[in-house]
């Protein structure tokens, strides 16, 4: 396994839609999941999409702290999604802070809708079909964002929010505890 270089903002790959995977067994495509997972670890990202290591492709990994929350049985942990497919489950969307592994240092509010139906295939190529909640629905829909060229920032209904991670520990996180 390998930890790979992460594409940031700016980088043109970010803003293309990447190709379905084909052959989800070949072995290249199982060792760029094992990479992504090893990356997405070494920089403590809940998610991580294959565009963000260069790879145009339609791969999406997910880990989630015990604390946020485990992905709905039948969904394993860490989460690989092959080939996503997402519609909103609910006309309900709550906004809430997200971060990027590909706009370091940032954060900004973004709304997303709290319920989604996920299809998907796992790594072994099996189909997924499953409903996905609040943070879990937050980071799918973050991630498969990545697979339309799409950044966080395109999603925001105002750029107030936008936040250096230093003043977000100053003045959001502590006005939030407060809330
Ligand atoms: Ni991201």
């Amino acid at each position: 396994m390998a930890i790979l270089k992460v594409a940031n903002l700016g980088n043109p790959i970010l803003r293309v839609p990447s190709d379905p995977v084909k052959n989800i067994q070949a072995p290249e495509i199982q060792r760029v999941i094992d990479d992504m997972l090893e990356t997405m670890r070494e920089y403590r990202g809940v998610g991580l999409a294959a565009p963000q290591v260069h790879r145009s492709l339609q791969i999406v990994t997910i880990e989630l702290d015990a604390d946020l929350g485990a992905p709905p049985a039948p969904v394993a942990s860490p989460t690989v999604l092959i080939n996503p497919r997402i519609v909103p489950a609910t006309e309900q969307s709550e906004e809430d802070w997200e971060g990027c592994l590909s706009i370091p240092g940032l954060r900004g509010k973004v709304p997303r809708y709290t319920d989604i139906e996920v299809q998907a295939h796992d790594r072994r190529g099996r189909p997924l079909n499953f409903t996905a909640h609040d943070f879990f629905a937050r980071v799918i829909q973050h991630e498969y964002d990545h697979l339309i060229g799409t950044m966080f920032l395109d999603r925001m209904k105002s750029l107030e929010t936008l936040t250096f991670l230093e003043e977000y520990g100053r003045y959001w996180a502590r006005r939030e505890d407060a809330e």
